[in-house]
């Protein structure tokens, strides 16, 4: 894959830079991200479009410089985080609509994508920094989870939801992405939006609730569940936090 001259960075952390290239979108990685992970998010991506779900479809997954690269159309829109800080009086519209999206997404189903309980058990027993016991907890109380087959986003926030102009949202982002139970991906966003704001997260979970007709005592066993999912993902900055939603007896 070559980039374009004219290509703009939208954003660069860890090891990745997404570049803005016109028609299309280049997220490239460095050569620590493993070649098969890429490979993933491309394919996890293109089960879901293939579902009918609404997400920039893929072009081209290839070695760029030391690492690899996906490409994707360029979607145009706002990300739905930025129209949340720009209008705050609209605050509830949008949690409604982010709401509506992500039951939209999980009417949806792809037989292909990963497993979400195989996939947390995984990230469950990779986790070097909890206890074998708590370890025990935790993987017992997943075996203990209702299985379903719908399709999970598993890192639903709005970062990862473009507005476009109609109103319609395309959703990016599709590394974590799973075939489970909705109410775990409901979990995993209701703790990411407590990380920045309770009050929004509780405003989510009530609405998500109300409309799916889901009791939110299911979202909270959930919960230490997601936190370990999380924090096997290595994002330091809410370890403390994620330790503490892992505490089982906290959450029974
Ligand atoms: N197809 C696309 N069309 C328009 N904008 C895009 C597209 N893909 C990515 N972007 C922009 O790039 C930003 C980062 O992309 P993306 O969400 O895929 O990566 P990320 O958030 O860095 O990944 P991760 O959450 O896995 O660390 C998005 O927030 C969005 O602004
Ligand atoms: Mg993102």
């Amino acid at each position: 894959m070559e980039l374009s001259n004219n290509k703009q960075e939208i954003v660069r952390r860890g090891n990745k830079v997404v570049w803005d290239c016109g028609d299309t979108v280049v997220k490239s990685f460095n050569s620590s991200k493993p070649a098969s992970d890429v490979l993933n998010e491309a394919l996890n991506l293109t089960r879901v479009y293939e579902a009918g779900v609404k997400a920039p479809k893929l072009l081209e997954v290839s070695e760029l410089g030391e690492g690899w690269a996906m490409k994707t159309v360029r979607e145009q829109g706002t990300m739905l985080s930025e129209l949340m800080a720009q209008n705050p009086t609209k605050l509830a519209e949008y949690i409604s609509n982010f709401v509506g999206l992500q039951l939209d997404i999980q009417s949806h189903s792809a037989p292909l994508l990963p497993r979400q309980r195989d996939k947390f058990a995984r990230m469950i027993n990779s986790l070097s920094n909890i206890s074998a016991t708590t370890r025990y907890d935790l993987l017992m109380r997943l075996d203990g989870m209702k299985v379903e087959e719908k399709i999970c986003h598993g890192d639903f926030n709005p970062t990862n939801v473009l507005v476009q102009e109609d109103g319609g949202c395309v959703v990016l982002d599709w590394a974590h992405a799973t075939q489970g139970t909705p109410a775990a991906d409901v979990a995993m966003t209701y703790m990411l939006f407590s990380f920045d704001d309770q009050k929004l997260a509780d405003t989510y979970l009530e609405m998500y609730c109300d409309r799916a007709d889901l009791a939110k005592q299911v979202v909270y066993r959930w919960l230490p569940i997601v936190a370990a999912a999380e924090l096997a993902r290595g994002h330091k900055e809410h370890e403390k936090a994620l330790l503490s939603w892992i505490d089982v007896a906290d959450w029974q």
